[in-house]
């Protein structure tokens, strides 16, 4: 592509923050520490998590540089940066967050493929850029349309950067043509992050940002847009039964929003406490828009729970579904708790809107099944573990980690718990 390519080898990669934790080299996939995570609403350019398939493409002349959009349109056409950067700009304050999240306390139940992530691989950014749906009605398509006159469904977003799981391939991902044309959903072509123009590693010069919906279909370094039938095949969530033998990826569809998600950053997950009173701190975020109604803590490994008071922007009291929240966005929690002995710590997450028809089966069967579980702390976990059940957009937090195990490791939603060693067991350990 004229302007932007993506090399074949390392040798060019942008200068990163020396205290992210590198999960693999090449390609360069790194997370900030939980502590520097938690510490600002708006994550740090460097302190962002670097997700990356291949080689950081090069911009060789910005100038040259335009995305083309093409497939099942009426007119095709090419932007430069000017024309893209002419349309109106938004700022979307939106958490990205990728699928394989909290991989790495998935793989310990069992081997799972792909980059091993601790809790870290989600950041909050403010993006600057042009909205998706006024672009694409440059090339004949108007608001919220689901499906051009020749059968366009999907918006396949195809990049530059050469990636070995694409055999040598450019990366690429599609979201819903009637996601791409809703105003609403926000969906940008983004030219800056935290108001600074993109740096190599997030995208310069352009990227996608789909907010609220997993990071795999944000694509960095965007060289062209296909307007297509069908959707691209990738990300998708299977049953813990299905293994490499027996999988079929016709039978499910790819993964769009994120389920609701929840994550201590004060302390790592076998964490020695040396006070009894100690703040606990993270963040909880939820795919879809939904805000966060409650973060819930316990100490005593699920049999009491305490809330935790929520905040986005400091000195504003964040309500989910407010006008003054990101609806986008995380929200930071904090709570202060007595430590009894051998506790362990838990923090799960209810998000604003449970899907209507689940959340009223949920209270159905949990009086019929009496399941032991607290319905009351737990909107609709009742159903999940009940029926085995999840929503389009895997809606619940679960308890455990063992029903979620999958065989790509993604969505790790389940309950966030810490074990706290009381000195003695550490001087056992250390004998
Ligand atoms: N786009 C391209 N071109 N190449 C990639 O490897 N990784 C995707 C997405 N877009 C990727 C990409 C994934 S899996 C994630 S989670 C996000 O980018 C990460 O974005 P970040 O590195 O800016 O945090």
């Amino acid at each position: 592509m004229p302007g932007v390519r993506g090399p074949s080898e390392y040798s060019k990669e942008p200068p990163r923050h020396p205290s992210l934790k590198i999960n693999a080299k090449a390609p360069f996939n790194a997370e900030p520490p939980r502590s520097a995570l938690a510490s600002s609403y708006i994550t740090p350019v460097d302190m962002f998590y670097k997700r990356n398939h291949g080689p950081i493409p090069v911009v060789d002349d910005i100038e040259k540089y335009h995305v083309s959009i093409h497939g099942l349109v009426e007119s095709p056409k090419q932007l430069s940066m000017a024309e893209i950067r002419k349309l109106p700009k938004y700022n979307v304050t939106a958490t990205l967050q990728c699928a394989g999240n909290r991989r790495t306390a998935m793989s310990k139940t069992r081997t799972v493929k792909g980059v091993g992530w601790d809790i870290a691989a989600v950041g909050n950014a403010t993006w600057g850029g042009a909205k998706l749906s006024d672009v694409l009605e440059l090339v004949g398509i108007c608001k919220l349309t689901a499906a051009t006159q020749l059968g366009g469904k999907h918006v396949e977003f195809i990049s530059v950067d050469m990636c070995k799981e694409e055999s040598g391939g450019p990366y690429k991902a599609s979201i819903p043509l009637s996601q791409a044309t809703n105003p609403e959903a926000d969906v940008l072509l983004a030219y800056e992050m935290n108001g600074e123009i993109l740096n190599r590693d997030h995208g310069y010069p352009l990227r996608v940002v789909v907010p609220g919906v997993i990071g795999a279909r944000s694509v960095k370094w965007l060289d062209s847009i296909s307007v297509n039938a069908k959707e691209c095949q990738d990300y998708k969530m299977f049953p813990p039964t299905v293994n490499w033998d027996n999988i079929d990826w016709s039978t499910r569809r790819p993964q769009m929003d994120f389920p609701v998600q929840c994550a201590i950053c004060s302390l790592e997950d076998v964490a020695v406490v040396k006070e009894r009173r100690i703040t606990i701190s993270g963040y909880a975020v939820s795919g879809g828009g939904r805000g966060i109604e409650r973060v819930d803590i316990s100490v005593d490994g699920g049999k009491t729970w305490m809330e935790a008071s929520k905040y986005q922007k400091s000195g504003m009291q964040y309500i989910a579904d407010d006008l003054n929240s990101d609806k986008w966005a995380w929200v930071l929690f904090k709570a202060e708790v007595d430590i009894p002995d051998n506790a362990e710590i838990i923090a799960k997450a209810l998000h604003f809107k449970l899907h209507e028809n689940l959340s009223q089966l949920a209270w159905i069967d949990t009086k019929v099944f009496e399941t032991p579980i607290n319905v009351e702390s737990t909107g609709f976990l009742g159903i999940f573990l009940v029926l085995q059940q999840v929503d389009s957009a895997a809606n619940v937090q679960p308890e455990n980690v063992e029903v979620i195990w999958n065989l790509r490791g993604i969505l790790n939603t389940s309950w966030h718990r810490i074990r706290v060693l009381n000195a003695s067991q550490v001087a056992l350990s250390n004998l």
